[in-house]
C-alpha cells in the first residue's frame, strides 16, 4: 500500500514568521488520517520557526528544499543534511527543474545528494521531468530515464525503500497549465517500469511517485483519481492557507493506493 503524500514546496516564499504564522493558521484546519502525509518545505530560514510552531504534535512534517552532500566544511552558502536533521527535516526535495535551470544542477550532483540525504536517514524527493521541447520532440520517456538512471544509478536496494520520485514537467511548473491525468499517468508508468527494472517489482510497486506542475484545489482530486498518482509536490496552492486546507481535504477522502 502507498500512502498519499502531499508536499507543499514554498520555494524562496515566506519569511520565518510568516512561514510560522502560516503553520499555526492550517494545522488546527488540516483533515488528518493514516492515509495522508503532509510535508511543508519552506526556506531554509523559517525552518526553526516552523518546527517550533508545529509543536510536537502536529500532522505535518518538515521537508527541506535542497541541500549540500557533504556534512561539514568550506562550502560558502551551503547547507548539510546534518543541519538539516538537526531541526527535524524528515525530507529534502532534491533535483528540483529550478535548481537544474537556474543553479547548473546536473545529475552527479544530484545523486551524491541523494547518497548523503539517505545516509542521514533524511527520505528523499527526486524530482524529473521534461521541456517542453523534450516532450514535443517525443523524448520525455528517454528524459525521464536517463535523468533516473544518472541520480539512482548503483543504489542499493535497501536504501532505494526511503525514495519518493516526483514527475514534474517543466513546462507545467508556475504555468498554470498542468499534465492531464493522462499525460501524469503515462510518465509515472515509465518511472515505476524504470524502478523495476533497477530493483524489482516490489521497489516499483512501493515507492511513491507524485505529480507536481500547477496542482490546484480544482485539478488535484482528478489526478489522485488515478492509483499512479501517489500525492503531489505543490509550489503556488501551497502558499495560501484556504488552498492549502483545501487540497489536503480533497486528499484525505481519497485515501491510500491499494
Ligand atoms: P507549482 O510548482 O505548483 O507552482 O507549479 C510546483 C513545483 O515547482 O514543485
Amino acid at each position: 500500500m502507498r500512502t498519499i503524500l502531499i508536499v507543499g514546496n514554498w520555494k524562496m516564499n515566506k519569511t520565518a514568521s510568516e512561514a510560522a504564522a502560516f503553520v499555526r493558521e492550517v494545522t488546527p484546519r488540516l483533515s488528518v488520517s493514516p492515509a495522508v502525509d503532509y510535508v511543508v518545505a519552506p526556506p531554509f530560514t523559517a525552518l526553526e520557526s516552523v518546527r517550533a510552531a508545529l509543536g510536537s504534535s502536529s500532522p505535518l512534517q518538515l521537508g527541506a528544499q535542497n541541500m549540500f552532500w557533504e556534512d561539514r566544511g568550506a562550502y560558502t552558502g551551503e547547507i548539510s543534511a546534518p543541519m538539516l536533521k538537526e531541526l527535524g527535516c524528515r525530507y529534502v526535495i532534491l533535483g528540483h527543474s529550478e535548481r537544474r535551470a537556474l543553479f547548473g544542477e546536473q545529475n552527479d550532483g544530484i545523486q551524491k545528494k541523494l547518497r548523503a540525504a539517505l545516509a542521514h536517514d533524511l527520505k528523499p524527493i527526486l524530482c524529473i521531468g521534461e521541456s517542453f521541447a523534450q516532450r514535443e520532440d517525443g523524448k520525455t520517456e528517454e528524459v525521464l530515464q536517463q535523468q533516473l538512471h544518472g541520480a539512482l544509478a548503483g543504489l542499493s536496494l535497501h536504501s532505494v525503500t526511503a525514495l519518493t520520485v516526483a514527475y514534474e514537467p517543466v513546462w507545467a511548473i508556475g504555468t498554470g497549465k498542468a499534465a492531464t491525468t493522462d499525460q501524469a499517468v503515462a510518465a509515472h508508468r515509465t518511472i515505476r517500469a524504470f524502478l523495476a527494472k533497477m530493483w524489482s517489482a516490489n521497489v516499483a510497486d512501493t515507492t511513491r511517485i507524485l505529480y507536481g506542475g500547477s496542482v490546484t484545489p480544482q485539478n488535484i482530486g482528478a489526478l489522485l483519481q488515478s492509483d499512479q498518482i501517489d500525492g503531489a509536490l505543490i509550489g503556488g496552492a501551497c502558499l495560501q492557507a484556504d488552498s492549502f486546507v483545501t487540497i489536503t481535504t480533497i486528499a484525505q477522502s481519497i485515501g491510500a493506493r491499494p
